[in-house]
């Protein structure tokens, strides 16, 4: 088995470079089924999840090729199967959002409860209710989840009652070919969502709104291919910024869309890290700070705090000054790094959906595992500052989201190593 060995590192030093959003590529793959033309996508991130949804287009009929490690070639001309495999939808949950474009595609799509951290019980309720909403019968039983529109999907007003990023996407991929205009209200407002919009506005598409909490989708007949450059992936560039921060080190973070991530930005200097933003919001600079002093902070959907960066920033709050508070109001259940930071002599008490941590002077290196992709970094990022040696094991939660983590740490001075158990 891999483990992440992580010993006290100095301050992290110098620059790295941030990929593709895994959160964007997910979905723009997945509506590359909605073509029948080749779909070239750029600075798409190597990782463990977007092989898995490329696997799943293949299952389908879609042809899939890398022309290099961050190109991909999309072919879905040949689209031939409406059934997602279980074998692959328990992998990861994302693979839940082939079902928009199946339907729009096919009329038809069967696929599974789907996978993916155990951060909560992840229902599907919004996505179902937009897809009936555009005229699908629902058929549900046990294990497999399908829908159908055989004489096609028609357009109306969805109201989400939740921002739910996923039912957006699936939704706005459906509707790409419904008759008439599709309007949905409360959608959620992330970067990946607008991402996927242009996405498919170049396939010819009629998206408008995206970005806002209302996005109206006029169908159309035919989408073409295109090519198309993934965004930066925020949350990877805010780990890196927690990592300067933590290590009391000077980071230069390259390659993110600064306007992408303010929370974190404010966040940070509130607890005294010295920002620096350039002209073209294409790259930041975090100094951190000697004595880091406690903040609160409450995840909201975008443009709130990101769920996403809430394991990593509880980790430098661990080192805080004073009382710090985290109100975790997206996920019902993503506080289980809570238990290993604790492991490593953190003060935190949760309670609900709320934890106090009380900032110690240092942390302890231990054996601690990660329970999702963003608990697991936020194990690396506490390992860099603890005494002694930190190992981390479930290592493949963090490959679904980052990719080379270690290479890119030690890039910048880290004493951190992969090794196999
Ligand atoms: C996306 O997940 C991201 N994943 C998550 O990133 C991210 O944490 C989340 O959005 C919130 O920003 C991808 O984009 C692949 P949601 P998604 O639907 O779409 C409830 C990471 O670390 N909900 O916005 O699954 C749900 O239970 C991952 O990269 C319903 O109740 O998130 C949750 O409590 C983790 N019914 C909340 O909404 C539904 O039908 C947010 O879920 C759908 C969701």
């Amino acid at each position: 088995m891999e483990k992440i060995i992580v010993r006290k590192s100095e301050p992290l030093k110098g620059h790295v470079k941030i990929d593709g959003a895994k959160n964007s590529a997910l979905p723009i793959i997945a509506a590359s089924l909605l073509g029948t033309e080749d779909i070239i996508l750029e600075d798409v991130p190597n990782l463990a999840d977007v092989k898995v949804i490329l696997q799943v287009l293949n299952e389908l009929g879609a042809e899939t090729e890398y022309l290099d490690e961050n190109t991909v070639r999309i072919n879905s001309a040949n689209l031939n199967s409406y059934q997602t495999p279980y074998a692959l939808m328990s992998k990861m949950r994302a693979s839940f959002l082939v079902m928009g474009p199946l339907l729009a595609r096919l009329g038809r799509t069967e696929t599974h409860m789907p996978g993916g951290c155990a951060i909560g019980s992840r229902p599907i309720d919004l996505h179902l209710k937009g897809f009936m909403a555009l005229g699908a019968l629902i058929v549900e039983n046990t294990s497999v989840i399908g829908a159908k529109a055989e004489k096609g999907l028609i357009g109306d007003i969805i109201y989400l009652d939740f921002p739910s990023v996923g039912a957006t996407q699936n939704i706005m991929m459906a509707a790409t070919h419904a008759k008439g205009e599709t309007i949905i209200e409360n959608a959620a407002k992330e970067p990946e969502i607008v991402d996927l919009a242009n996405f498919l506005n170049k396939m010819g598409a009629d998206v408008k709104g995206a970005g806002t909490s209302s996005i109206r989708i006029k169908g159309v007949n035919k989408l073409r291919g295109c090519t198309h450059q993934i965004i930066p992936d925020r949350i990877e560039a805010a780990t890196f910024m927690v990592a300067a921060a933590i290590t009391k080190g000077d980071v230069t973070i390259d390659n993110i869309i600064t306007s992408h991530i303010r929370p974190v930005i404010a966040k940070l200097k509130e607890i005294g890290c010295t920002i620096t933003e350039f002209e073209n919001e294409d790259k930041v600079r975090v100094v951190g700070p000697d004595r880091p002093r406690g903040t609160r902070i409450k995840t909201l959907p975008y443009p709130g705090f990101p769920t996403d960066v809430q394991a990593q920033f509880m980790a430098l709050m661990t080192i805080c000054e004073g009382i710090s508070k985290v109100e975790e109001t997206v996920f019902e259940n993503r506080f289980m790094h809570v238990a290993e930071l604790q492991k490593m002599g953190a003060l935190i008490v949760t309670e609900g959906k709320e934890a106090r941590i009380a900032g110690v002077p240092k942390l302890k290196g231990a054996n601690v595992k990660a329970t999702d992709l963003r608990a697991g970094a936020a194990l690396v990022l506490a390992g860099l500052i603890a005494d002694g040696v930190t190992s981390v094991g479930d290592i493949y939660h963090i490959d679904r989201g980052y990719n080379n983590i270690v290479g890119k740490l030690r890039g910048l001075g880290a004493n951190i190593d992969r090794i196999t158990d």
